[in-house]
């Protein structure tokens, strides 16, 4: 009784790998974002997948400059498999025509893929499961310059436990697992809160206009 427990008997079988190392694996393999994408959708190691109608993978231009990333697909995105397609995403469209940008010349996607229950936030389980994916679409996509939307996607790529308001307004280098210079990060207020706090829309425009001069000055290194 009591104490560490021994190795496992020779013949015994060895314990099933943790369902994030079998992420990891099967990310690192794949070689383009068509093949992140099937692996990801294939992939049965989050239990948001059993709740969710559809898998939400990307939209706009997989070449392009900026990588915007939210959190997780809502309502609407998971109803029709793309994200930010919901009213918070409308105003990221604006947000976007704002600095002189459309959708379709930026790439966007989410830390998870898969719509969890209600819009309740995503457990810690849930984000670490599926975290190698997202790390694996930034070194894919490959942009000048990554812009977390809101505090959970700013939290989950800086690995840090500060809030959405001390994250912003300012530039971080994001080193992307297995690949070279760090790429530089900008967090930005999320559209859903600006919907519910538009007094808070000049932060927002302040980020946006950082972002937009740090693109114009081709100064992509962190
Ligand atoms: N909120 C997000 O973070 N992502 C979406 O796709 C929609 C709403």
């Amino acid at each position: 009784m009591g104490g560490a427990p021994g190795p496992a008997p020779s013949g015994a079988p060895a314990a099933p790998a943790p369902p994030q190392a079998g992420a990891r694996q099967i990310a690192a393999a794949a070689a383009d974002l068509a093949s992140l994408k099937a692996a990801f959708e294939a992939f049965d190691g989050c239990p948001l997948k059993e709740t969710a109608t559809n898998f939400v993978f990307a939209d706009g231009a997989p070449g392009a400059k900026l990588m915007f990333i939210g959190e997780a697909p809502g309502a609407e995105e998971d109803r029709r498999g793309i994200p930010f397609v919901g009213p918070a995403g409308r105003l990221l469209d604006r947000m976007l025509a704002a600095i002189g940008l459309e959708r379709g010349e930026v790439y966007i996607t989410n830390i998870l893929p898969w719509r969890p229950p209600g819009n309740r936030n995503p457990t810690d389980s849930e984000i670490a499961v599926c975290l190698p994916f997202i790390e694996r679409h930034i070194a894919l996509v490959g942009p000048a310059a990554v812009v977390a939307v809101g505090g959970t996607a700013a939290k989950v790529l800086l690995n840090s436990r500060e809030g959405i308001m001390r994250l912003r307004g300012r530039w971080f280098g994001y080193a992307v697992p297995g690949s070279g210079a760090p790429i530089p990060l900008r967090a930005i207020l999320h559209p859903a809160y600006l919907l519910r706090q538009p007094g808070q829309k000049r932060d927002a425009w302040t980020d946006l206009i950082a972002i937009k001069k740090r693109l114009a000055e081709g100064k992509t290194a962190s």
